[in-house]
């Protein structure tokens, strides 16, 4: 095993209030941290720097842990981008586009598939994104959803089955033997390239009653439970979550005084996607509003062809900070650590002894510089193990 130490970090953030400044973000000003070829072993100050196998020098930069996204529907085919230019101009989005997304996925080769999906990672990554969620829902059929769970557990650790997307077509007629297949058979065969269960519970897509019966039977197949939640409206998705003691409520965009109250006294993450309010040129969520209520918040990109097709966690933090009242400490907090919380996971997100080698060292001598330089190229190194 070779041991790295890193030196001449002007701010490193650890995400672990043991450390640094005892802040959330756990900021280490003048640092140096030591890995192994797997984890983090030792951070401190630069002064204090350990002797290892080899030596980095940081050149004064900014080091943070890499991004967790814990929501993308990266596996798709098919071009929507019409779709976007006729929201810009008014059009309301109402989730219908999804079967457009549908039979273009259905119509791929699995390479083509791979092909994609590997770009798309390719970008996430580019922009510091080291661990990601990825979920099916774009073919919605047995074989079909079997197929995308298969192919995202090629980059993911954390698949999740979610042939609760919407009702397919040749189901329209017949929703409850589409629900039902989906509780039964589609789950049976997804389930071992999975780790998560997820349903669109919303306007036009599953109602509460059919979620809750898709997702007890989730759990009962061993898999964790995520919801995406009043998105489209006042859906119930959320109250459903806590319920059910989800992982994680996605969206949140339309949240009653009850919905903040009851996932402030909850362990359910709330996981926004400003991605998605750009794209459909919606109103943001105010995370100010969760914080405050003392909601644990996550920000992912949500990335999608739908509704939010962005592939830069740097933009998705820049419009938290501007558009939904998180501090930029926060919004970085809530796309690495927040994002873990939301998948459970305490071995990402964070940069203090124990956790997982995943180093992004920045081209700035500050982290704010995510937010400040919005969308420009901040990254000048990930290390993963
Ligand atoms: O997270 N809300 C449901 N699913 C996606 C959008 C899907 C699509 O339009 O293709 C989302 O926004
Ligand atoms: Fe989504």
């Amino acid at each position: 095993m070779t041991t790295r130490v890193i030196v001449n970090i002007a701010e490193l953030t650890t995400n672990d209030a043991a450390f640094g400044d005892g802040t959330p973000s756990g900021r280490i000003v003048d640092a140096a941290m030591v890995l192994d070829d797997h984890h983090v072993l030792w951070v401190g100050s630069n002064a204090d720097a350990p002797d290892a196998d080899e030596r980095i020098d940081a050149g004064d930069c900014a080091v943070i842990p890499g991004f967790v996204d814990s929501h993308t529907h990266l596996v798709f085919a098919g071009e929507r981008s019409d779709e976007f230019e006729a929201r810009m101009a008014g059009q309301r989005y109402d989730g219908g586009g999804i079967a457009r997304s549908v039979a273009a996925t259905r119509a791929a080769t699995r390479d083509q598939l791979r092909d994609a999906t590997q770009r798309r990672v390719d970008a996430l990554r580019a922009s510091g994104v080291t661990t990601l969620e990825i979920k099916s829902g774009y073919e919605l059929t047995l074989e079909g959803e079997t197929r995308l769970v298969q192919i995202a557990s090629e980059w993911s650790d954390d698949v999740t089955f979610l042939g609760a997307h919407v009702v397919p077509t040749e189901f329209s007629h017949d929703r409850d033997a589409y629900v039902e297949l989906v509780g039964g058979a589609m789950l049976a065969s997804c389930a071992p390239a999975s780790k998560w269960a997820d349903v669109f519970c919303d306007v036009g897509a599953f109602s509460v009653d059919e979620a809750r019966w898709i997702l007890l039977r989730a759990r009962e197949a061993g898999l964790g439970l995520r919801v995406h939640g009043n998105q489209l409206g006042d859906s119930g998705g959320v109250a459903l979550a806590v319920e059910l003691g989800a992982a994680s409520v996605d969206h949140c965009s339309h949240v009653h005084d009850r919905d903040v109250d009851a996932l402030g006294a909850s362990s359910t993450v709330a996981t926004l996607l400003p991605g998605a309010e750009f794209s459909t040129k919606s109103p943001y969520p105010s995370a100010r509003r969760l914080l405050d209520a003392g909601v644990t918040v996550a920000l992912a990109t949500d990335c999608n062809p739908g509704t939010s097709y962005v592939t830069n966690m740097g933009v998705v933090i820049a419009l938290a900070v501007r558009e939904m009242g998180m501090t930029v400490d926060e919004a970085m907090w809530a796309a690495s650590r927040g994002g873990a919380l939301a998948l459970g996971r305490d071995d990402v997100g964070r940069l203090s002894p124990g956790a997982r080698a995943h180093v992004v060292l920045l081209e700035a001598p500050r982290s704010a510089h995510v937010a400040y330089r919005v969308g420009g190229p901040l990254v000048r190194e990930v290390l993963v193990d």
